[in-house]
């Protein structure tokens, strides 16, 4: 499947990635033949509910999967075209937390709780720019001012746990853009905080990013987060990409059923007050559950039309690709 987004040459390239783990019922694929690109300067999006294997993608990118457990047994992450999962990690170390920052989903875990917020800001200055020790530290009171910390310099002294959620997230940001990435993972970067800070991080995450002309992967589980934010959008269902296309279009025209059952049970003004939310009917599937076929006929209860092991993904309309399962994709009798 090729599912290039934009014409310009991708910063970053994910090409047919299987991830696994390791688990009581064997070794099983969790992310089942990905691939994505990130254009340089480009927000892409990946959307999916709990389970579909969001984090495990941008954690196979990075290499920062749990040990022993995970594997890939398939694959390439190109980043400028140098394959990051063959690389040896000496050489890793020097693309990671320079070249590509990584917001996590969990900032109290991210974060190491021993270690001064602003010793954790300056040490990928000293480790990746070469600053001093006294350099560096002046760059974390400077960094935690960016993102917008009151009391930068008090701040910085502190641990993380006596930091509030959003500030603990906007400390992280800081670390993530420290050294000035090209590329941004943000997995989650706002499910932990309320709605008003989730909005004041998001902007300060997309001003910076337009300050340092930084390209980003964006991971959520909310689509009205995609929207807002992303150019292109890679819709993960079951560990595999269901649907691709520019936010525009994919929101205007859902090719697959699980997209538009996403967008929906999402809630917009428009609705009418206390009407019933149309939700997904059942659950992800595990990955020690997942059928053959296409998977979302099997949470439908349905017996996959194709008797394929997958159905095939192809382009739909310029740009807008979409696994073509004859009973979830409207496009899909027309091929
Ligand atoms: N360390 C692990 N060991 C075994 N299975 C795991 C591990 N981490 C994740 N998984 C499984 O891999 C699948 C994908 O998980 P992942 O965390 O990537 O999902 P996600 O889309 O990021 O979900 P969320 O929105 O909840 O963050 C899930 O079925 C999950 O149970
Ligand atoms: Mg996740």
């Amino acid at each position: 499947m090729n599912t290039t987004a934009p014409s310009t040459a991708p910063l970053l390239e994910i090409r047919h990635l299987t991830t696994s783990f390791a688990s009581e019922h064997g070794v099983l694929p969790v992310v089942d033949d990905v691939s994505l690109s990130v254009p340089p300067g480009a927000c892409v999006g990946i959307v999916g509910e709990s389970g579909c294997g969001k984090s495990a993608v941008a954690m196979s990118v990075v290499r920062l999967l749990p040990q022993p457990s995970s594997r890939i047994p398939a694959g390439q992450v190109l980043f400028h075209e140098q394959d990051l999962l063959s690389m040896p990690t000496r050489q890793l170390n020097t693309i990671r937390g320079a070249h590509i920052g990584v917001i996590f989903q969990e900032a109290m875990q991210a974060l190491n709780p021993v270690q001064r917020i602003g010793d954790q800001i300056a040490e990928p200055l000293m480790r990746h720019l070469g600053l001093s020790e006294a350099e560096a530290r002046a760059r974390a009171v400077q960094l935690l001012e960016a993102v917008r910390v009151p009391a930068p310099t008090q701040r910085a002294q502190e641990y993380p746990h006596t930091l509030s959620g959003g500030m603990r997230q906007r400390a992280m940001i800081a670390i993530a853009l420290a050294c000035k990435p090209e590329l941004i993972i943000a997995d989650e970067p706002t499910t932990a905080l309320d709605t008003t800070v989730q909005q004041q991080v998001l902007t300060l995450l997309h001003d910076l990013r337009q300050e340092l002309n930084a390209a980003c992967l964006l991971i959520s589980h909310n689509l009205g987060v995609i929207a807002q934010n992303c150019d292109f959008v890679y819709v993960m269902y079951a560990g595999r990409v269901v649907e691709c296309a520019p936010v525009r279009e994919l929101f205007a025209h859902p090719k697959h059923a699980y997209t538009r059952a996403l967008l929906a049970a999402t809630i917009r003004p428009d609705m009418p007050r206390k009407s019933p939310l149309p939700g997904i009917p059942g659950n992800v599937p595990a990955p020690h559950e997942y059928a053959t076929g296409c998977r979302f006929c099997q949470r439908m209860g349905r017996r996959p039309p194709l008797g394929l092991e997958r159905p095939p993904f192809a382009e739909v309309t310029p740009g807008h690709f979409a696994e073509l399962c004859p009973a979830c994709c409207n496009e899909a009798i027309s091929h």
